[in-house]
């Protein structure tokens, strides 16, 4: 039976893609103030703007690809069960290869009625202000913004309950409930962080740190699981 690998990625996975981080400059994001475009107090003062933001983020996911994190974590599936929680809007895991990926705030392809949590609808153009669900509201992208509930939650918590070694890739570990999950992990189960600049971590058992880019880290990963598991 394949070892149980859960993988938390965040926004850090996917910069060497071309896709920005959050916290890594200015407070805009892309030129915008993060609090007017990803909270549901933004989308009701100026939906236009939300919808043009997101807009603008679902053309530049389109024109990435996946990196060599995202392809070195699809081919983890060889050795390991791997389930990635990830909480990237992008699909650059599935693109990759990885079969079991959940999106715990959300993925920037779907689309759902703003008065309804389900369904959502895949969509891969523009939306604009006027595009309505089949209840007749307004469709407003499917992600999670600030101060909204996360119903993938629970999923995410049953999997880093469950790692037999659990991973944390490019998050700075800020936003809850996704920080949270680390601390599900069984206490003394391998875990490892990599990050380019290692955020600030809780002391935790068995804790292996590779601060380097995505890219390098994952292949460092590779190898260290190979070793630690005689694969
Ligand atoms: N390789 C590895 N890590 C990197 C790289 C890289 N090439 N580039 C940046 N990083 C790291 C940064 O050092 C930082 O620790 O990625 C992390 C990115 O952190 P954030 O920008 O805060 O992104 P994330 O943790 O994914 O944000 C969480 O906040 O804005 C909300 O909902 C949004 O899902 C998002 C959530």
């Amino acid at each position: 039976m394949k070892k149980k690998l859960a993988v938390l990625t965040g926004a850090g996975i996917s910069a060497e893609s071309g896709l920005k981080t959050f916290r890594d400059g200015d407070g805009l994001w892309e030129g915008y103030d993060v609090t007017e475009v990803a909270s549901p107090e933004g989308w009701k003062r100026n939906p236009a703007l939300v919808l043009d933001f997101y807009n603008m983020r679902r053309k530049q996911t389109v024109e990435a690809s996946p990196n060599k994190a995202h392809t070195g974590l699809a081919e983890l599936e060889k050795y390991f069960n791997v389930e990635i929680i990830t909480q990237n809007i992008d699909d650059l895991h599935e693109r990759a290869g990885s079969t079991k990926v959940a999106h715990l705030h959300g993925e920037i392809f779907k689309m759902r009625s703003e008065k309804l949590l389900i369904p959502s609808y895949e969509i891969k153009g523009d939306i604009q202000l006027g595009d309505t669900a089949p209840d007749g509201n307004q469709l407003r992208p499917d992600i999670v913004w600030f101060g909204e509930a996360v119903p993938m939650i629970e999923k995410a918590a049953e999997i880093a309950m469950d790692a037999d070694v659990f991973v944390v890739v490019g998050t700075s570990l800020v936003v809850y409930p996704a920080a949270g999950l680390v601390d599900m992990v069984p206490l003394y189960n391998p875990k490892f962080v990599i990050d380019k600049k290692v955020p600030y971590l809780k002391p935790m058992h068995n804790l292996t740190v590779i601060e380097k880019p995505a890219t390098e880290g994952i292949k460092e990963l590779t190898v260290q699981l190979k070793k630690m598991f005689g694969l």
